[in-house]
């Protein structure tokens, strides 16, 4: 891949927030000797530097109630050498789902000889497993995992980390184009080669986003939510350095990887509101903003993000506008709620939700529930209770399919 290098980055604290990079190239040819410049401006990482990344990630596939061809394509995507991790909230009832898309997949997986877990999120053996790690805030009231796309991306980093992958990606299991999948994965592995840290983050800006517009195709840039998300985020980060920035891109980054030991480490908002609380409790902990006591381990290691932006339009399945409001509101919620949060952005958060109608007279944003990170669970109980020999077993569903 021929990449951009990082022109500009934010600095707080230990945390860096690099600006967008574009891709000029996908595909940079195989290893030679001119390619390993890093000061300059555009940098080719070869393929195999790639798949060298790749053989270290795990890809989690989030899915709720997706067309079996939808998710196929998905998984045609992931590059080979990744772990692929399908963690579903698919219904059982009144048709089971769950087991349609066991099937499928494990037919995938004979053809492709792919390692692929399936994991349903509602598996009473996790759900056990969480308990027994001292991890209790993911269970609902009838004590399995709570339904929402964060609780499905918790079960599949630990998972991930259990089967000892240093990366982490997410990809959404509603893609139209497996080639922009693909690309996704191969940009996280660039990301990582270029930000070669224990505690990095990658995070994608689609291109595109195709829609019909009076009987034509339109490239939309930004979509609402993530126009309105980074507008705030910015505001927020700007506040805190006193200069205006546009550098945040990826405030509602679906398609974002992590090393699974800074996945281990930051706190968790539910549903949708998972991918901007990342900028928000990034920037409590490693921000140097606010008062952590005596315990300043956080600011002694380099933290960075890195903003990709991917060249395949995007296309997934269009869920509604309601959906969208609620994204939105979820969102800016997390950084409405910070103690990072000035009272004028607050105002301004109010003033939006208001004018959008999502905020009557009088009422308040919610906050959305955090998840304490993972660290703080007991990880060998865990890993002992859900481990993929009794997953195996198990014949609640969850199953683990491999070449
Ligand atoms: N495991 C699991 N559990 N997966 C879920 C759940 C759940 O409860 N709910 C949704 N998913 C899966 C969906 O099947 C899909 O693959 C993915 O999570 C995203 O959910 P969508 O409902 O399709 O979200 P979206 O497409 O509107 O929004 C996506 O893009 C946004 C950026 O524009 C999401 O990735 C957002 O998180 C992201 O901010």
């Amino acid at each position: 891949m021929r990449i951009e290098s990082p022109r500009e980055f934010e600095r707080l604290g230990a945390l860096r927030i690099y600006g967008l990079q574009k891709v000029y190239e996908l595909d940079a040819g195989p290893e030679t000797p001119e390619n390993s410049g890093n000061a300059d401006v555009v940098r080719a990482i070869p393929t195999e530097a790639l798949h060298r990344i790749e053989n270290e990630m795990a890809i989690v596939v989030p899915v709720r109630n997706e067309r079996l061809k939808l998710i196929e394509g998905v998984l045609v995507g992931i590059p080979h050498p990744c772990l692929v991790i399908v963690v579903t909230n698919s219904p059982r009832e009144p048709i089971d789902k769950f087991y349609l898309e066991q099937e499928a997949i494990s037919n995938f997986a004979r053809f492709t000889q792919k390692k692929i877990m399936v994991v349903h999120q509602k598996d009473p053996h996790v759900a056990a497993a969480f308990a027994e790690a001292g991890y209790l805030d993911i269970l609902g009231p009838d004590e399995l995992v709570r339904n929402g796309k964060a609780e499905g991306m918790i079960m599949g980093s630990l998972l991930a980390k259990m089967m000892g992958r240093k990366y982490v990606g997410f990809v959404d299991s509603d893609n139209y184009f497996p080639g922009a999948v693909n690309e996704y994965v191969k940009e996280y592995a660039a990301g990582f080669h270029i930000n070669d840290s224990d505690f990095s983050m990658v995070r994608i800006s689609w291109h595109s986003k195709p829609k019909v517009v009076e009987n034509s195709l339109y490239f939309a840039k930004w979509g609402r939510s993530s126009r309105q998300t980074n507008q705030v985020l910015n505001r927020l980060v700007g506040h805190h350095t006193g200069f205006e920035t546009e550098i945040v891109k990826t405030g509602n980054a679906g398609e974002h990887a992590l090393s699974v030991d800074l996945a281990m480490s930051i706190d968790y908002a539910t549903g949708y509101a998972v991918e901007t609380f990342h900028y928000v409790h990034m920037l409590e902990k490693f921000g140097g903003l606010l008062e952590h006591g005596d315990d300043t381990d956080d600011m002694h290691r380099l933290v960075k993000i890195s903003q990709i932006e991917s060249r395949n339009p995007h296309l997934h399945e269009v869920k509604g506008d309601e959906h969208v409001d609620d994204m939105i509101a979820a969102s800016l919620s997390t950084v409405y709620h910070s103690r990072l949060c000035p009272e004028s952005l607050r105002q301004e958060i109010e003033e939006e939700l208001a004018r959008r109608d999502y905020l009557k007279e009088g009422e308040q944003l919610a906050p959305m529930r955090i998840y304490k990170s993972l660290d703080r669970m007991n990880f060998d109980v865990f890993a002992d209770r859900a481990a993929p020999a009794a997953i195996l077993e198990a014949r609640t569903g969850v199953t683990v399919s491999q070449a």
